[in-house]
């Protein structure tokens, strides 16, 4: 399972490398890269709730590889918070594996580890 993210100001980033780097993953930039194999997207929301354009472009092209979700948000954004997780969920069919305020919590990475692991049915991550 790829990791591929898509990034603004950072802090999705930060997020997939981190957690690329504790699985052993490789990490795709969805502005700059395509996948090669299935792919937790990790994104942040935008506009009013929705997801940026660059992550929209990347799931035009490559939707079939997708099989989870987690989105990056603000808290402060209240009903609208990380609510592209939901949007990207609701339009392709897959789980909302997390949402996350900002670069998330050690608490958001366990579970995102945890939903990789128990996914991962190949028996390797990249
Ligand atoms: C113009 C703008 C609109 C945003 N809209 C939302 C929103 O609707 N809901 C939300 O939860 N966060 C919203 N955010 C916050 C970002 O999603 C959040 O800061 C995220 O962590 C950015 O990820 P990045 O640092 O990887 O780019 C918005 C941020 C900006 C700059």
């Amino acid at each position: 399972m790829l990791l591929a993210y898509d990034s603004l100001t950072g802090n999705v980033r930060r997020l997939a490398l981190e957690l690329a780097g504790q699985l052993g993953a490789a990490v795709v930039d969805v502005r700059t890269q395509a996948p090669a194999h299935e792919y937790l997207l990790l994104t942040y929301t935008f506009g009013c709730g929705q997801a940026p354009d660059s992550t929209r472009n990347f799931l035009d092209q490559h939707s079939p590889l997708l099989r989870g979700v987690v989105a990056s948000g603000s808290y402060h954004w209240g009903n609208n918070f990380a609510r592209a997780a939901d949007v990207i969920a609701a339009r392709y069919g897959v789980p909302v594996v997390a949402k996350v305020n900002k670069g998330g919590t050690a608490a958001d990475r366990v579970r995102v580890l945890t939903w990789l692991r128990e996914h991962n049915r190949y028996g390797t991550l990249d």
